[in-house]
């Protein structure tokens, strides 16, 4: 096996496999999905879903890609010796081209050639098939097709030996949310050899979760549309969608315990152990999880999220303070991610130089974070405090809690504590009560989803303003004065987003927008409060494209091809196939449905009126033009 492989190199030799064999290799696409269904890039083949169900892909039939995901399902495991939030998954793709023989075939070539691949021992690989229900058959063709790959490796294998077949929970893939491509799967194991514990089961199995046999790699075999009223409809072109994760095949070719002691992990947690002096045995699960955590965070950041209260952002700040508290554990200081974040920056630097390039925006967002969080700790952990000594805490008489309670509590804790859920389950466990986390979990969920319906309806108001002139180019003009007087500040608008992100960076996007005759409004991510300086230049930049006299140009197009020029696009879930895309000169081009002015000179000079905060993370600026 070739140990000696860095995390890099190991990627590198996925995706130069498969570009030999007639792949394209595309670069990983941001976390955060285009179409709203889901929070997260879960998934390889996430980014591919329009090409999966028909649409033809530029760059052919054959695709590769290591891509980033991040999976919030299981964030309170984070620590054990396996789950990680953020991590990478190579993939290679056909789009109705070739099937289940090559990709099997392929598979089996990179795992365990010498030459061309891993060279890891066959003898080491099981797989499961799909065993068939109502909806599709056994998949007997990938049986025939594993017992060939076997055999060329001098290994009789069949049905109950080395190939085992499962039902739907186990061998079938898909969809991502409630409907789209999916199909039965075969995932391919490596036996690490471990004992197998008891604890997990009486009979080890390729299933079993005692850690003996590692998933190495999912193909799926996508012929499958699932429909919204949940029923299985043939896609028109059979699709191939592999999964490997990138930190679990690094871990076995490196032949490291955990995902935790590879290069692609490890120098992160040597830099913590060095901060703090505790022993890496004394406090492994603290240092996995701020290692996990500040990664996703990294990424997260250098992707556009802010930490907030609500969906993106609300995932966010729960791994940040999560990393914070675990930071205390571990005694490490104020702005102890500031090295941290250096080391992931410096084991991306090939990969994402992202995370270097916005290492400042990632350490001012962290900063930020830390500062709020740190009030609410006190204050939280004093309330929690005072609630436990009411409660018994700890005696032989301590109060018997119900689920509702606790859900209760830890909607409480959240709403005027900032304190995450996470945190404040682990409080009470700490404080020695035990109960159902999944039922308390979901009570507070219940909650949650309320408190966010709440906010989500705030923030459609506040899209009201632009987004309606947007959507349908009605404006809120009484009469033709005031029409003009709001379009002239509808153009200022573009050029105020644009300088905001020429001045402060690209983490900036519009976050809703409303104009009146007198004034535009514009809110927009930026985790701190401007300085009397950023705010000079703003003014100077939209000023000097205005005294330019710049035009104003329409341009209809396909909406793909609107963000490939490197338009704005905002409310993209809202527009229709063509889209307008108005630039202002060279230097401002958005997606919008005007009205604009005809040249920037027939406007007169821009000020900023206000600089405020809006809600976490949003800035506001009110402006006119004099
Ligand atoms: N999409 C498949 C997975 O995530 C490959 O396992």
């Amino acid at each position: 096996m070739m140990q000696n492989l860095t995390g890099d190199q190991i990627r590198e030799k996925f995706l130069n496999f498969f570009q030999k064999n007639g792949h394209y290799v595309f670069p990983s696409a941001s976390l955060l999905p285009e179409d709203k269904t889901v929070l997260f890039i879960t998934a390889g083949m996430q980014p591919l879903v329009p090409y999966l169900v028909g649409r033809e892909h530029p760059k052919g039939k054959r695709l590769a890609s290591s891509q980033k995901c991040l999976r919030t399902d299981d964030i309170l495991e984070v620590g054990d010796n396996r789950h990680l939030t953020f991590f990478e998954m190579l993939g290679n793709w056909s789009l109705g081209d070739y099937f289940k023989k090559e990709a099997i075939l392929w598979s089996f070539e990179l795992l365990t050639s010498k030459d061309n691949g891993f060279g890891i021992d066959p003898n080491k690989l099981s797989v499961t098939v799909f065993e068939g229900d109502e909806n599709a058959p056994r998949d007997d063709e990938a049986i025939n097709i594993w017992v060939e790959a076997f055999k060329s490796a001098g290994i009789q294998a069949g049905l109950g030996n080395k190939i085992y077949a499962y039902p739907k929970k186990k061998n079938w893939w898909g969809p991502v949310g409630d409907s789209g491509p999916c199909g039965p799967d075969t995932e391919i194991f490596y036996d690490t050899e471990k004992e197998h514990q008891r604890s997990f089961g009486e009979k080890c199995h390729v299933n079993c979760d005692c850690g003996k046999y590692v998933e190495i790699w999912n193909n799926v075999f996508m012929e499958y549309q699932k429909t919204k009223d949940g029923k299985y409809e043939p896609l028109a072109q059979k699709n191939v969608d592999t999964g490997m994760g990138l930190e679990r095949i690094v871990m076995l070719l490196q032949n490291k315990p955990t995902v935790f002691e590879t290069d692609l992990l490890w120098p992160i947690i040597g830099e913590t152990i060095k901060q703090s002096g505790i022993p890496y045995e004394a406090q492994t699960h603290s240092y996995r999880i701020i290692a996990d955590h500040l990664r996703a965070s990294a990424f997260l950041i250098a992707d556009g999220v802010l930490p907030s209260n609500t969906e993106q952002g609300y995932i966010l700040r729960r791994l940040l303070r999560r990393a914070f508290r675990h930071a205390k554990m571990l005694n490490l200081r104020s702005y102890f991610y500031a090295d941290l974040t250096k080391k992931i920056s410096e084991i991306y630097k090939n990969r994402y130089p992202e995370i270097s390039k916005k290492e400042n925006e990632i350490l001012t967002v962290m900063h930020d974070e830390e500062e709020k969080f740190s009030k609410a700790l006190e204050k939280g952990l004093k309330y929690l405090k005072s609630w436990g000594e009411k409660n018994r805490a700890g005696t032989a008489n301590a109060k018997n809690l119900s689920e509702e309670e606790i859900g209760d509590l830890i909607f409480y804790m959240y709403e005027s504590h900032g304190f995450p859920m996470d945190d404040t389950l682990e409080e009470i466990r700490n404080m020695g009560w035990q109960f159902d986390i999944e039922k308390a979990k979901n009570i507070a969920d219940e909650k949650f989803k309320k408190h966010q319906e709440v906010s989500r309806s705030g923030a459609e108001k506040k899209f009201g303003g632009h987004g309606l002139l947007l959507q349908t180019g009605e404006l809120k003009a009484a009469n033709e004065e005031e029409l003009q007087k709001v379009t002239k500040l509808h153009t200022a608008t573009h050029l105020l987003h644009e300088a905001l992100r020429r001045v402060l960076g690209e983490h900036v996007m519009q976050k809703g927008s409303d104009i009146t005759a007198e004034r535009l409004r514009f809110d927009f991510s930026h985790p701190q409060k401007m300085t009397d300086e950023e705010k000079k230049k703003v003014e100077d930049m939209v000023n000097s494209e205005i005294q330019k006299g710049m035009e104003v140009k329409m341009e209809e197009m396909e909406y793909e091809k609107a963000t490939q020029t490197g338009a704005l696009g905002l409310f993209k879930d809202k527009y229709e196939n063509k889209v307008k895309v108005y630039s202002v000169g060279a230097f401002s081009k958005e997606l919008c449905g005007g009205p604009h002015v005809k040249n920037t000179s027939e406007r007169g000079k821009f000020k900023i009126l206000k600089e405020e905060s809006s809600s976490a993370g949003i800035r506001r600026i009110k402006a006119a033009v004099l």
